[in-house]
């Protein structure tokens, strides 16, 4: 063979490989700065097809407010601070806990002091108007240093939320700006009413920002509810030792004809919640327990062994109508969550793919008002994934193909174990774009991040670009 036509060979395989090696890589690259709403490609499940209006006649999600006019019922300042490497709200991590009545109107000031990347609050799993939703770069710009922005919304359901940063959420998360948000019915309810946040600081668990066992302030015969909030990016245990306990609640939704549990733990997913009750018995001695090492102690009761049976909320209360037919979908969506060999935003890598894409290139779940969705999420990434859908609440209707019988499972934050497969439905009832992403924050920042987007609807919002919009 000639020399030079061995050289063209070599050349010719290399241009084979590297051509669309290059291709790949530069199909991947994140555009400095994009609309969320053009990101990827447009599913219809099947329903009404109409993409994402552009430039004109669109609904603008920044009108997408709560009232603007009224005097709030709860009106709250938050001045967000970077101090020794944490960042607090106010002086303090976990933030101030809000708390409202429901139907009430609730304002929050956000003030950014000193954090340089910006910051947003985004209310975990209180469906307010998108324009409140808090994500930077979708329904908001961050908010710079010297930078304030006021959130209102009407808390329309009574139950446990959380507030968190949605700018480069998963090292502000992390480091502290979030609290609790509480939203309680209007009635006079005898007992003890305790938030009980879970967070981990620098490799340590904490209530509530305490380390260890705290006290539980109460007594023989009072009835007693923890709100168990799981801020952190894996699955958390609970349970309830001294006392048999109630599940009554699961991501601010009432749990149908609870019943009695002893001898087994929650699981509480990433980003979820679950309010526990129980009776302090006789003896004064009870106590509830996130881990080990890590409790609410009333009356000095020791530690036991973490309970090895874990409630199912699959088959746990009683069945009840959910308010709309699952069978009558007018969309349906898969949401499969993988992993593969590509490149994300030009990196080479190991990166988690939603139906085969790697972001950006995901799909944009198209919806219109008063669609029926279903969607059927499924994982065979080999690790779990606690999938967070803002501004709605979904209900499960099957796990690997096993149908729900129990209570309703109304869900913002739903663990999504390697190997499994669940079915949800929601009712599209609130217009908007809304992110659909793994609640394990540096999963999403690696790109398990997808939205609903519903038709129609513009932002006038970017991701990156001179606002440094970065939501993960
Ligand atoms: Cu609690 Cu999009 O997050
Ligand atoms: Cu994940």
């Amino acid at each position: 063979m000639r020399q030079s036509f061995k050289i063209a060979i070599a050349v010719g395989a290399t241009v084979a490989i590297l051509g669309p090696l290059g291709y790949f890589w530069q199909q991947s690259l994140v555009p400095s700065t994009y609309d969320m709403a053009s990101m990827g490609y447009p599913d219809s499940g099947g329903g009404q097809q109409a993409g994402h209006a552009h430039g004109t006649g669109g609904l603008d999600v920044a009108t997408l407010k709560g009232p603007s006019t009224g005097d709030p019922d709860v009106a709250v300042t938050l001045t967000a601070r970077s101090e020794n490497g944490k960042y607090t709200l106010n002086g303090t991590t976990p933030g101030p806990e809000i708390r409202a009545l429901k139907g009430q109107l609730v304002q929050v000031t956000l003030v950014n002091d000193n954090i340089t990347d910006g910051i947003t609050l985004h209310w975990h799993g209180l469906d307010v108007p998108n324009a409140e939703d808090g994500v930077a770069g979708v329904t908001q710009n961050a908010v710079r240093p010297g930078q304030s922005y006021v959130y209102r919304f009407v808390a329309q359901d009574a139950g446990t939320y959380w507030y968190h940063s949605h700018q480069v959420s998963h090292e502000q998360v992390r480091l502290g700006l979030f609290g609790a948000l509480v939203v309680t019915e209007p009635v006079f309810s005898e007992g003890i009413d305790q938030v009980v946040q879970v967070h981990t600081y620098d490799g340590r668990r904490t209530i509530n920002g305490a380390v260890g066992e705290s006290p539980l302030p109460a007594h023989a015969g009072q009835v007693v509810r923890a709100r168990v909030i799981n801020t952190d990016a894996g699955p958390l245990r609970a349970w309830v030792s001294g006392a048999p306990y109630r599940v009554v609640a699961i991501d601010g939704r009432a749990v149908s004809g609870p019943t009695d549990i002893s001898g087994k733990a929650v699981t509480v997913t990433a980003g979820g919640r679950v309010d526990l009750t129980f009776t302090v018995p006789a003896s004064g001695a009870a106590r509830v327990d996130v881990g080990t090492g890590v409790a609410l102690v009333a009356g000095g009761l020791p530690a036991s062994a973490e309970p090895s049976g874990v409630v199912d909320f699959l088959s746990y209360g009683a069945s009840a109508p959910v308010g709309f037919d699952p069978a009558k979908a007018t969309r349906k969506f898969d949401y499969r969550i993988g992993r593969r060999v590509g490149f994300l935003d030009g990196k080479p890598g190991f990166w988690w793919s939603i139906n085969g894409h790697l972001f950006p290139d995901v799909p944009m779940f198209m919806v219109s008002t008063g669609d029926i969705v279903r969607m059927t999420i499924a994982n065979s990434s080999g690790e779990v994934h606690p999938m967070h859908l803002h501004g709605h609440h979904a209900v499960v209707l099957s796990r690997n193909g096993v149908a729900a019988t129990g209570s309703p499972w109304w869900f913002d934050s739903l663990d999504v174990g390697d190997g499994e497969t669940y079915e949800i439905a929601f009712v599209a009832d609130n217009p908007g774009i809304w992110v659909d992403h793994c609640h394990n924050l540096k999963h999403a920042a690696d790109g398990l991040l997808a939205h609903v987007a519903y038709t129609n609807v513009t932002t006038p919002f970017r991701i990156g670009g001179a606002d440094g919009n970065s939501p993960e």
